[in-house]
């Protein structure tokens, strides 16, 4: 049965509509029909049957494309799985994730790709992309072999991780990945953690014990040099091989001005930043604790600035969550370099940014365009997904402009509180999640089975020239 959205305001990357939203059987966008017209404009429900949802007073968005989610499965199912993990996407009005190989065991082969799709399968409430590791192996002929198989199960993109985090991957070696980049420039997107190991292991023994109950431990452990480095090695890949790098969790002023320079010499490059860089600095450390800790960790109130400002200038393209749930951090005598990194934050990629606009912060079709058309763009799913338009993927979100969200667990939907923004709130209610044309989530609450299916990217989604508009 045919679908229409009655009465609501539709945004995307340009701006703002009033017009109804026809969704076809099939689940895509068949019309947009504006109102107001000589008969008022509003979509018909002659022809085919339709049910009619009104959304009058509300905004109708594309869903979030969440570019960097750890759902833990298999494997870590203590912490989430994809069952709560989809749940939590899709009360926050995430229609699609692409969920990191940092798995048990790990993505780093064709057979644990197609396992991970196996247990997977049946269990998202969005659309989902998985990316495949490229890590250490005995010759760089395994490596590319890996690789290949990984893109040609449909991998979303390949995730090299330069530095120590959870899960510990190794990565391969500079000139690896030179060879690697250059032989399957074009195939896909290759993303990076930037942060280099060897800076990271000679500096986190030589923190001096008296910081080892402070936020500066940490920060000392992690000097700024290690990301300045394996930053500026990535896009040097980008600049020698023509390969599409994507530059995951952008968290320091320099990386920005480094990255807008790689873009400067056409360089293939795109980068993320992500809620807590934008939204948090050192400074909240004391007031919050443990459940900061995330990596690369969150610097000075200067970087959260320059952060922001480069969403603006374009350097950075988008906002993804790099939602990493954990068990709440244990009291422990541990210093506070050890443990367990990352927070939840899937739920709230949307809210947050909504609520900013709202507040004056950004505007509406900016929210749209970091969060869903330029992640959709970077990774080869656009316009079927990122996009309103007829012939996409009718995945939308439902906000309400005028209620409030808070943080707290009649909300909450992950398995993890783990999040720096518990007991926030904010205004931009996500109060109906339709992924392909169905019904997700509403007020709060996921409705109907899991339905969400594997994406793949378009074929040659790493041609820098493909990212069709
Ligand atoms: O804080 C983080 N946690 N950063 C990462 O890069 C990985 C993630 C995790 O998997 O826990
Ligand atoms: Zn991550």
């Amino acid at each position: 049965m045919r679908t229409i959205l009655r009465g609501g305001t539709v945004w995307d990357e340009s701006g703002a509509a009033d017009a109804d939203v026809v969704i076809d059987a099939a689940g895509r966008i068949e019309a947009l029909v504006p109102r107001g017209g000589q008969d008022g404009g509003a979509a018909r429900e002659g022809g085919a049957p339709a049910q009619v949802i009104d959304v009058s007073g509300l905004w109708v968005l594309p869903g979030a494309v969440d570019a960097h989610v750890h759902f833990r499965d298999p494997g870590l199912t203590a912490k989430e799985d994809f069952l709560t993990g989809s749940a939590a996407a899709a009360v926050g009005g995430v229609t699609t994730v692409l969920d990191m190989p940092n798995t048990l065991p790990p993505v780093n082969t064709a057979a644990a790709f197609a396992a991970k799709l196996q247990a997977v399968a049946g269990r998202a409430y969005t659309d989902f992309g998985l990316f495949g590791a490229a890590t250490a192996w005995e010759s760089i002929d395994d490596l590319i072999a890996h690789v290949d198989g990984l893109i040609e199960q449909g991998a979303v993109g390949i995730k090299v991780l330069l530095g120590p985090t959870t899960g510990n991957l190794s990565a391969p070696s500079w000139g690896e990945l030179y060879q690697l980049l250059a032989l399957h420039a074009e195939r896909t997107v290759f993303v990076f953690h930037c942060e280099d190991r060897s800076v990271i292991e000679v500096a986190t023994p030589r923190v001096p014990r008296a910081l080892a109950a402070e936020y500066r431990g940490l920060l000392a452990a992690r000097p700024r040099f290690g990301e300045i480095l394996a930053t500026a090695g990535v896009l040097e890949l980008a600049g020698a091989t023509g390969a599409r790098v994507h530059v995951a969790h952008v968290a320091l002023a320099e990386a920005v001005g480094l990255i807008a320079r790689a873009k400067g010499q056409g360089w293939p490059v795109t980068a993320e930043t992500c809620p807590q860089y934008l939204f948090l600095c050192q400074d909240d450390y004391e007031a919050i604790g443990p459940v900061m800790k995330v990596l690369p960790p969150i610097r000075s109130a200067r970087d959260r600035d320059e952060l922001v400002q480069g969403l603006r200038s374009g350097a950075i393209d988008l906002v993804a969550t790099d939602h990493a749930p954990h068990e709440p951090p244990t009291k422990s005598e541990q210093p506070v370099w050890e443990g367990s990194f990352g927070m939840a934050g899937v739920q709230l990629l949307l809210p947050l940014l909504v609520d900013l606009a709202l507040r004056g912060g950004c505007s509406i079709p900016d929210v749209v365009r970091w969060t869903s058309a330029a992640p959709a763009r970077a990774f080869g799913l656009y316009p079927a997904k990122g996009a309103l338009r007829p012939g996409s993927d009718a995945d939308l979100v439902v906000i309400d402009p005028h209620r409030a969200w808070c943080v707290a667990d009649d909300w909450w939907k992950s398995k993890s509180r783990n999040t720096a923004f518990w007991g926030r709130s904010g205004r931009g209610f996500p109060a109906m999640t339709f992924l392909r044309g169905r019904l997700v989530q509403v007020d709060g609450r996921v409705c109907g089975p899991p339905r969400g299916r594997l994406v793949r990217p378009r074929a040659g989604a790493g041609k820098t020239d493909g990212e069709a508009k």
